[in-house]
Protein backbone atom coordinates (compact mmCIF):
# COMPACT_ATOMS: atom_id res chain seq x y z
CA UNK A 1 0.00 0.00 0.00
CA UNK A 2 1.14 3.66 -0.97
CA UNK A 3 2.35 5.53 1.63
CA UNK A 4 0.70 9.15 2.57
CA UNK A 5 3.86 10.67 1.23
CA UNK A 6 3.56 8.57 -1.87
CA UNK A 7 -0.17 9.69 -1.73
CA UNK A 8 0.66 13.85 -1.66
CA UNK A 9 3.48 13.31 -4.17
CA UNK A 10 0.88 11.27 -7.03
CA UNK A 11 -1.81 14.02 -6.37
CA UNK A 12 0.66 17.23 -6.82
CA UNK A 13 1.71 15.20 -10.44
CA UNK A 14 -1.58 14.81 -10.74
CA UNK A 15 -3.15 17.70 -10.90
CA UNK A 16 0.59 19.34 -12.55
CA UNK A 17 -0.29 17.50 -14.58
CA UNK A 18 -3.62 18.15 -15.64
CA UNK A 19 -2.32 22.33 -15.90
CA UNK A 20 0.41 20.93 -18.32
CA UNK A 21 -2.18 18.92 -20.53
CA UNK A 22 -4.17 22.11 -21.00
CA UNK A 23 -1.21 24.00 -21.93
CA UNK A 24 -0.12 21.41 -24.44
CA UNK A 25 -2.66 21.67 -26.20
CA UNK A 26 -2.52 25.59 -26.74
CA UNK A 27 1.10 25.85 -26.83
CA UNK A 28 1.48 28.75 -29.27
CA UNK A 29 0.20 31.01 -26.24
CA UNK A 30 2.33 30.13 -23.60
CA UNK A 31 4.88 33.34 -23.07
CA UNK A 32 8.18 31.32 -23.63
CA UNK A 33 11.45 32.70 -22.65
CA UNK A 34 14.70 31.75 -23.32
CA UNK A 35 16.99 30.92 -20.40
CA UNK A 36 20.44 30.25 -22.47
CA UNK A 37 20.65 28.02 -25.74
CA UNK A 38 18.22 25.73 -26.15
CA UNK A 39 17.09 26.24 -21.96
CA UNK A 40 13.44 27.66 -22.48
CA UNK A 41 11.12 28.56 -19.68
CA UNK A 42 7.52 28.94 -20.20
CA UNK A 43 4.14 29.49 -18.49
CA UNK A 44 3.36 25.73 -18.64
CA UNK A 45 6.46 25.49 -16.06
CA UNK A 46 6.06 27.94 -13.70
CA UNK A 47 2.50 27.37 -13.39
CA UNK A 48 3.20 23.30 -12.84
CA UNK A 49 6.09 24.21 -10.44
CA UNK A 50 3.43 26.24 -8.45
CA UNK A 51 1.01 23.90 -8.22
CA UNK A 52 3.39 21.06 -7.02
CA UNK A 53 4.88 23.65 -4.42
CA UNK A 54 1.58 24.23 -2.62
CA UNK A 55 0.52 21.05 -2.75
CA UNK A 56 3.58 19.45 -0.84
CA UNK A 57 4.08 22.62 0.82
CA UNK A 58 0.44 22.39 2.54
CA UNK A 59 1.01 19.16 3.40
CA UNK A 60 4.47 19.04 4.75
CA UNK A 61 5.51 22.40 5.40
CA UNK A 62 8.77 21.94 7.11
CA UNK A 63 10.40 19.54 4.50
CA UNK A 64 13.23 21.24 2.14
CA UNK A 65 12.68 21.81 -1.62
CA UNK A 66 14.71 21.99 -4.76
CA UNK A 67 12.83 22.75 -7.84
CA UNK A 68 13.80 23.59 -11.46
CA UNK A 69 11.91 26.59 -11.86
CA UNK A 70 12.16 28.04 -8.19
CA UNK A 71 15.57 26.37 -7.00
CA UNK A 72 16.45 25.72 -3.19
CA UNK A 73 14.88 26.30 -0.38
CA UNK A 74 15.78 24.63 3.34
CA UNK A 75 12.76 23.37 5.13
CA UNK A 76 12.44 23.50 9.00
CA UNK A 77 13.48 19.74 8.70
CA UNK A 78 16.92 19.07 7.50
CA UNK A 79 16.53 15.66 6.98
CA UNK A 80 13.79 15.45 3.90
CA UNK A 81 13.56 17.30 1.02
CA UNK A 82 11.35 17.28 -2.15
CA UNK A 83 13.44 17.19 -5.51
CA UNK A 84 11.10 18.53 -8.45
CA UNK A 85 11.05 19.06 -12.27
CA UNK A 86 7.85 19.97 -12.81
CA UNK A 87 8.25 19.70 -16.65
CA UNK A 88 11.07 17.61 -17.24
CA UNK A 89 11.39 17.68 -21.45
CA UNK A 90 10.95 21.15 -21.89
CA UNK A 91 11.53 21.35 -25.18
CA UNK A 92 9.35 18.55 -26.73
CA UNK A 93 6.59 19.94 -24.86
CA UNK A 94 7.08 23.29 -26.39
CA UNK A 95 7.38 21.95 -30.01
CA UNK A 96 3.63 19.73 -29.42
CA UNK A 97 6.11 16.39 -29.27
CA UNK A 98 4.09 14.20 -26.47
CA UNK A 99 6.64 12.76 -24.51
CA UNK A 100 7.48 15.02 -21.34
CA UNK A 101 6.57 14.07 -17.68
CA UNK A 102 6.41 15.62 -14.13
CA UNK A 103 9.35 14.11 -11.48
CA UNK A 104 8.96 14.68 -7.71
CA UNK A 105 11.37 12.51 -5.53
CA UNK A 106 11.54 12.74 -1.77
CA UNK A 107 14.69 12.39 -0.26
CA UNK A 108 15.33 11.25 3.04
CA UNK A 109 18.97 11.65 4.68
CA UNK A 110 20.53 12.16 1.30
CA UNK A 111 18.28 9.36 0.13
CA UNK A 112 16.03 9.04 -2.43
CA UNK A 113 12.69 7.23 -0.90
CA UNK A 114 10.16 7.94 -2.92
CA UNK A 115 9.51 8.74 -5.99
CA UNK A 116 6.77 9.80 -9.02
CA UNK A 117 7.41 10.57 -12.67
CA UNK A 118 4.03 11.09 -14.67
CA UNK A 119 3.63 10.99 -18.21
CA UNK A 120 0.25 13.37 -18.52
CA UNK A 121 -0.04 13.11 -22.06
CA UNK A 122 -0.13 9.02 -22.10
CA UNK A 123 -1.29 8.64 -18.75
CA UNK A 124 1.47 6.59 -17.63
CA UNK A 125 1.98 6.98 -13.65
CA UNK A 126 5.00 5.54 -12.67
CA UNK A 127 6.04 5.18 -8.74
CA UNK A 128 8.42 3.49 -6.27
CA UNK A 129 8.80 3.22 -2.32
CA UNK A 130 12.17 2.30 -1.36
CA UNK A 131 11.81 -1.60 -0.40
CA UNK A 132 8.60 -1.84 -2.10
CA UNK A 133 9.30 -2.10 -5.96
CA UNK A 134 8.22 0.16 -8.55
CA UNK A 135 4.61 0.49 -10.72
CA UNK A 136 3.03 1.45 -13.42
CA UNK A 137 -0.49 2.63 -12.89
CA UNK A 138 -0.46 0.23 -9.96
CA UNK A 139 0.79 -2.87 -12.12
CA UNK A 140 4.03 -4.13 -10.80
CA UNK A 141 7.26 -3.07 -13.08
CA UNK A 142 10.61 -4.88 -13.75
CA UNK A 143 13.77 -4.25 -15.61
CA UNK A 144 14.15 -6.06 -19.16
CA UNK A 145 15.50 -9.44 -18.88
CA UNK A 146 17.38 -9.06 -22.35
CA UNK A 147 21.11 -10.26 -21.89
CA UNK A 148 22.52 -9.43 -25.36
CA UNK A 149 23.66 -5.78 -26.31
CA UNK A 150 23.00 -6.28 -30.10
CA UNK A 151 19.32 -6.98 -28.89
CA UNK A 152 19.11 -3.89 -26.56
CA UNK A 153 18.00 -0.49 -26.52
CA UNK A 154 19.98 2.15 -25.07
CA UNK A 155 19.05 5.73 -24.16
CA UNK A 156 21.57 9.30 -23.41
CA UNK A 157 20.59 12.19 -23.46
CA UNK A 158 22.59 15.70 -24.65
CA UNK A 159 22.04 18.77 -21.76
CA UNK A 160 20.99 21.90 -23.72
CA UNK A 161 24.31 23.74 -25.05
CA UNK A 162 26.23 20.30 -24.49
CA UNK A 163 27.28 21.72 -20.90
CA UNK A 164 31.21 20.77 -22.40
CA UNK A 165 29.94 16.69 -22.70
CA UNK A 166 29.42 16.73 -26.48
CA UNK A 167 33.05 15.12 -27.18
CA UNK A 168 32.29 12.21 -24.39
CA UNK A 169 29.26 11.94 -24.91
CA UNK A 170 29.77 11.62 -29.60
CA UNK A 171 32.87 9.19 -28.41
CA UNK A 172 30.37 7.28 -26.34
CA UNK A 173 27.94 6.80 -29.49
CA UNK A 174 30.44 5.78 -31.60
CA UNK A 175 31.76 3.14 -29.16
CA UNK A 176 27.98 2.28 -28.94
CA UNK A 177 25.78 2.10 -31.80
CA UNK A 178 27.61 -0.55 -33.68
CA UNK A 179 27.47 -2.72 -30.39
CA UNK A 180 23.85 -2.49 -29.84
CA UNK A 181 20.07 -2.39 -31.68
CA UNK A 182 20.12 1.56 -31.31
CA UNK A 183 20.87 4.27 -29.34
CA UNK A 184 17.61 6.86 -28.65
CA UNK A 185 17.66 10.34 -27.44
CA UNK A 186 13.82 10.99 -26.39
CA UNK A 187 14.07 14.77 -24.55
CA UNK A 188 12.89 13.87 -21.38
CA UNK A 189 15.74 12.15 -18.63
CA UNK A 190 12.88 11.14 -16.03
CA UNK A 191 11.19 9.42 -18.86
CA UNK A 192 14.34 7.60 -20.28
CA UNK A 193 15.28 6.20 -16.15
CA UNK A 194 11.41 5.38 -16.24
CA UNK A 195 11.49 3.45 -19.29
CA UNK A 196 14.69 1.45 -18.36
CA UNK A 197 12.90 0.69 -15.19
CA UNK A 198 9.79 -1.17 -17.15
CA UNK A 199 11.62 -2.80 -19.67
CA UNK A 200 11.16 -0.85 -22.79
CA UNK A 201 14.87 0.26 -22.50
CA UNK A 202 18.02 -1.77 -21.62
CA UNK A 203 19.85 1.03 -20.31
CA UNK A 204 20.16 4.65 -20.10
CA UNK A 205 23.20 7.14 -19.69
CA UNK A 206 23.61 11.16 -19.24
CA UNK A 207 26.65 13.18 -18.80
CA UNK A 208 25.77 17.20 -17.35
CA UNK A 209 22.48 16.14 -16.19
CA UNK A 210 20.82 18.18 -13.04
CA UNK A 211 19.28 16.38 -9.91
CA UNK A 212 15.68 17.24 -10.70
CA UNK A 213 15.78 15.31 -13.89
CA UNK A 214 16.86 11.82 -12.82
CA UNK A 215 15.93 11.83 -8.64
CA UNK A 216 13.10 10.03 -9.00
CA UNK A 217 13.84 7.65 -12.06
CA UNK A 218 16.96 6.47 -9.97
CA UNK A 219 14.77 4.63 -7.37
CA UNK A 220 12.25 3.43 -9.94
CA UNK A 221 15.25 1.90 -11.46
CA UNK A 222 16.77 0.37 -8.68
CA UNK A 223 13.39 -0.98 -7.37
CA UNK A 224 12.58 -2.33 -10.31
CA UNK A 225 15.74 -4.52 -10.13
CA UNK A 226 18.15 -2.78 -12.04
CA UNK A 227 21.25 -0.64 -11.38
CA UNK A 228 22.12 3.02 -11.32
CA UNK A 229 25.18 4.49 -11.06
CA UNK A 230 27.33 7.81 -11.36
CA UNK A 231 29.58 7.38 -14.30
CA UNK A 232 31.98 8.55 -11.89
CA UNK A 233 33.13 5.62 -9.65
CA UNK A 234 31.76 6.40 -5.92
CA UNK A 235 29.80 9.22 -6.80
CA UNK A 236 26.04 10.07 -6.10
CA UNK A 237 24.11 9.36 -9.72
CA UNK A 238 21.79 12.41 -7.91
CA UNK A 239 24.31 14.82 -7.05
CA UNK A 240 27.79 14.11 -9.77
CA UNK A 241 25.41 15.26 -13.06
CA UNK A 242 26.58 11.66 -14.38
CA UNK A 243 24.35 8.80 -14.80
CA UNK A 244 24.30 5.54 -15.96
CA UNK A 245 21.54 2.54 -15.38
CA UNK A 246 21.02 -0.68 -17.16
CA UNK A 247 18.94 -3.68 -16.31
CA UNK A 248 21.22 -6.13 -13.99
CA UNK A 249 22.70 -8.48 -16.42
CA UNK A 250 24.04 -5.69 -18.90
CA UNK A 251 25.37 -2.74 -16.47
CA UNK A 252 28.84 -4.12 -16.02
CA UNK A 253 29.76 -4.28 -19.28
CA UNK A 254 27.27 -1.26 -20.43
CA UNK A 255 29.34 0.86 -17.35
CA UNK A 256 32.62 -0.19 -18.82
CA UNK A 257 31.79 1.11 -22.44
CA UNK A 258 30.84 4.23 -21.02
CA UNK A 259 33.54 4.70 -18.25
CA UNK A 260 36.66 4.02 -20.43
CA UNK A 261 38.28 6.54 -21.54
CA UNK A 262 40.64 5.76 -24.63
C1 LIG B 1 16.21 18.05 -19.99
C2 LIG B 1 15.77 16.66 -20.47
C3 LIG B 1 16.74 16.11 -21.48
C4 LIG B 1 18.15 16.08 -20.96
C5 LIG B 1 18.58 17.46 -20.47
C6 LIG B 1 17.60 17.99 -19.44
P1 LIG B 1 14.36 19.75 -19.02
O1 LIG B 1 15.37 18.47 -18.92
O2 LIG B 1 15.68 15.77 -19.38
O3 LIG B 1 16.41 14.78 -21.83
O4 LIG B 1 19.01 15.66 -22.01
O5 LIG B 1 19.87 17.33 -19.87
O6 LIG B 1 18.01 19.27 -19.03
O7 LIG B 1 15.23 20.95 -19.21
O8 LIG B 1 13.48 19.50 -20.18
O9 LIG B 1 13.64 19.74 -17.71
Amino acid sequence: MASANLNIMIKAARKAGRSLVKDFREVENLQVSVKGAGDFVSRADREAERIIKEELRTARPNYGWIGEETGEDAGEDPTRRWIVDPLDGTTNFLHGLPHWAVSIALEHKGEIVAAVIFDAAKDEMFTAEKGDGAFLNDRRIRVSGRRQMIESIFATGVPFGGRGTLPATIRDLSRLMPLTAGVRRWGAASLDLAYVACGRFDGYWERGINSWDVAAGVLLVREAGGFVESIKPDQSPVESGQIIAANAQQFDGFAEIIRSRD
